[in-house]
């Protein structure tokens, strides 16, 4: 897959608010890691989108946009965010007309082949930048992105408690529904790969999942530096 052979590549999917973003976070400053979270992606090319008026409707209209588009990455801390035309965009990536967009832009062939690009280039940016390994967090990291990742998790949780979750967060999100465009959609479909790590976080806490997560980190680690 092109990944460099000395560093570590860490991939966890999951359906929304299934915790992948506080466990990745939390493991990234734990060894330290790059973390990456291509949610954040599809959000910022989501909003990007809504801000130049392109509809997810009109997918000629998306591809070239898709073409004005120089995406780049900053490193802060662990943290690598996206660059679009030099900009990282701000918490509109959070907003409710980003929530309800973002999965139907996210099933466009166009809008996924950039970020396919893009997200496998950032192994190269970890690399660069001296970290022992790279943690990414989304839908299709263990099945498509790095297929060959040294460790894939799933993470799930009870629809209602994610919805509780996401709730708390003050966020208005319709969990359910994204999950399930997410699940249908024909390009790089929400699934369990074969193979991964399956994790229940309904009743542990994130300091549970992170120390399990964390444990398998670490002995990959200690073989990888043999
Ligand atoms: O944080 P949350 O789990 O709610 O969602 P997210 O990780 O921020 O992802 C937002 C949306 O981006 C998802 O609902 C998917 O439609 C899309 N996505 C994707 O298609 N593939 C990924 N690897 C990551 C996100």
């Amino acid at each position: 897959m092109g990944q460099p052979s000395s560093l570590l590549i860490v991939a966890i999917d999951g359906g929304a608010a299934s915790g992948k973003s506080s466990t990745a976070r939390s493991l990234a400053a734990c060894f330290p890691l790059l973390h990456v979270d291509t949610g954040a992606h599809y959000r910022a090319i989501t909003a990007e989108m809504l801000r130049r008026g392109v509809a997810y409707s009109d997918p000629a209209a998306v591809a070239s946009a898709l073409q004005q588009f120089t995406l780049g990455t900053r490193v802060s801390g662990s943290a690598a965010a996206l660059e679009i035309n030099g900009r990282i965009p701000g918490d509109e990536i959070r907003s409710p007309e980003v929530n309800t967009a973002v999965s139907h832009f996210a099933a466009l062939p166009s809008v996924r082949s950039t970020l396919l690009h893009y997200q496998r280039a950032q192994a190269d940016v970890a690399q660069k930048h001296g970290f022992r390994g790279l943690v990414m967090e989304g839908r299709d990291i263990g099945s498509v992105i790095f297929p060959d990742a040294d460790l894939r998790f799933f993470l799930h949780a009870d629809p209602g408690e994610r919805a509780r979750r996401r709730a708390e967060q003050g966020q208005q999100d319709s969990v359910a529904e994204r999950d399930r465009l997410d699940s249908s959609r024909k390009t790089a479909p929400l699934t369990i790969p074969a193979g991964a790590i399956a994790i229940d976080s309904t009743h542990l806490t994130l300091e549970e999942v992170v120390s399990k997560v964390a444990a398998l980190v670490e002995e990959k680690l200690a073989k990888h530096s043999r």
